[in-house]
């Protein structure tokens, strides 16, 4: 039998009312616990920013130069990652089931870069996000394309499926060559995935009115890295993304093509998490890869 306690020896702190913290993932206040907590593994629940990497490629650009070797060239990066954007096929063989960041599973595919690379499908099942434990599940939709609707499709079918588990949904916002990728474009594209579902959206920097993206989308932006750049171009466009609204970046080529990965990765992570300007992070990138750290000797 448990010993009977008195409400004298118990303390209910009744001087101190219970708080309700403030969520910091911008317009996911009202959603349940499950995906906030999913949320948290992909935006640092300090700062509310996200260093997503992107290696994904694969998908349909099978072995992408500086992603040939996931296993040599991108494991030792993960500790740098809050996120990590990928396939299931590389997240099983590959990647540590130690990594503790958010996983955003790429859910959408079909054509190869042989083909018409806008008319995609969904290519994996809520199930299996699930059973690979997933923070989100991401689609690629190409507003104004020749597979518009199909690719919205895809996006409120995932949207629909992923609401029922508390799994985000990343929408991706790909832009079609014949379109002209500026502000009033991503304005449109973004609050469409915004509007049909998406819990993040990853788009593109614009230098002009990029503010007025961010504005406009009622859920966080990522930054898509897009082709090479220099490294402090790419610093450059982070920092200036972040201020102007988005809550984080999801770079890929412009990380793990970088003449040191490492050093890149670790420079981003200053810009998105620390508020480093680019110059000071340029700084670091450099000095790094001068002088890169010592790996201290196993005995
Ligand atoms: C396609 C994608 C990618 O496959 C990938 O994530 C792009 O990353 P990056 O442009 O930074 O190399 O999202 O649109």
């Amino acid at each position: 039998m448990p010993e009977q306690e008195t409400v004298a020896e118990k303390n209910f702190y009744l001087d101190r009312p219970q708080k309700n913290q403030v969520f910091p993932i911008k317009g996911c206040h009202n959603t349940d616990w499950g995906l906030k907590n999913r949320l948290s593994r992909i935006f640092h629940p300090r700062t509310g920013r996200s260093l997503m990497l992107a290696i994904d490629h694969g998908y349909f650009q099978g072995p992408t130069t500086g992603l040939e070797r996931v296993d040599v060239t991108i494991v030792p990066l993960l500790k740098s990652a809050d996120s990590l954007m990928l396939t299931r096929g590389i997240l099983r063989s590959v990647i540590p089931p130690t990594y503790r960041g958010g996983i955003v599973l790429r859910a959408s595919g079909g054509p190869s870069i042989l083909k018409e690379l806008s008319n995609e499908h969904l290519a994996l099942d809520i199930e299996e996000a699930l059973r690979l434990n997933a923070a989100a599940v991401a689609v690629q939709v190409f507003i104004g394309g020749e597979y518009e609707t199909q690719t919205v499709n895809n996006l409120t079918r995932l949207a629909d499926m992923a609401c029922r588990y508390g799994v985000a949904t990343l929408a991706v916002t790909a832009v079609g060559r014949e379109l002209t990728r500026d502000a009033k474009y991503l304005r449109l594209a973004c609050r469409i995935c915004a509007e049909l579902g998406a819990t993040l959206v990853k788009t593109y920097y614009v230098a002009d009115d990029f503010e007025t993206v961010t504005a406009s989308c009622p859920v966080p932006i990522v930054i898509a890295g897009g082709k090479k750049v220099p490294e402090l171009d790419a610093l450059t466009m982070a920092y200036r993304g972040l201020q102007e609204g988005a809550a984080g970046v999801d770079m890929g080529r412009n990380i793990f093509q970088a003449a040191s990965p490492s050093a890149m990765i670790q420079a981003l992570r200053l810009v998105v998490q620390k508020n480093f300007k680019p110059q000071q992070a340029y700084q670091f990138y450099q000095e790094r890869l001068r002088k890169p750290r010592k790996r201290r000797s196993k005995r």
